[in-house]
């Protein structure tokens, strides 16, 4: 299942107005607002990890096609690697990084850890983001989990063990 991007352009500067040398640009970005200053094609993936040192989020193919960048924009699951930094101006974007609160870990990561939902870990902060965002969407069935996560890959194949922590969370055990 693929994961489309909200209408990003819809409250950000219009593309054509800024650039092509590096721009400023604002984003709030786990509830804090952070300033950079890039070129207008750096992906928000490239702005997280390497202007904001933000590394949760994965670079596996840099094009869409494996989802262990997926974040958040508004609430909704995003591939940081297609997505311009720019055009999240406006937005809440949250990373894994913003997931747990106080220290605590969020309630998917320590399913994640009981299931042992994972073996090297890279595609981890993905999949957990695309877990928690599918539960929010209503994806809740057992049919459907696999389905709504078929964007996030894992070359380590702990799918099996994926599911099961999302069907923990979703059943709260
Ligand atoms: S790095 Fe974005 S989909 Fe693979
Ligand atoms: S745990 Fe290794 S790629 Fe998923």
């Amino acid at each position: 299942m693929s994961v489309r991007g909200p209408e990003l352009t819809e409250h950000g500067p219009g593309l054509e107005e800024r650039g092509p040398g590096p721009v400023n640009v604002t984003l709030s970005v786990n509830g804090t607002e952070r300033h950079l200053h890039i070129e207008p094609r750096v992906s928000l993936l490239d702005a997280l990890r390497e202007h904001l040192e933000l590394t949760g989020s994965k670079k596996g193919c840099d094009q869409g096609a494996c989802g262990a960048c997926t974040v958040w924009i508004d609430g909704r699951r995003v591939l940081a690697c297609l997505t311009l930094a720019m055009a999240c101006e406006g937005h809440e974007v949250t990373t894994v990084e913003g997931l747990s609160a106080d220290g605590e870990l969020h309630a998917m990561q320590k399913a994640f850890i009981a299931e042992d939902a994972l073996q090297c870990g890279y595609c981890t902060p993905g999949q957990i983001m695309a877990a928690v965002a599918l539960l929010a969407e209503g994806h809740t069935a057992d049919g459907e989990i696999g389905e709504w996560m078929s964007g996030n890959l894992c070359r380590c194949a702990a799918y099996p063990n994926i599911r099961a922590a999302v069907r923990a969370v979703r059943d709260g055990s």
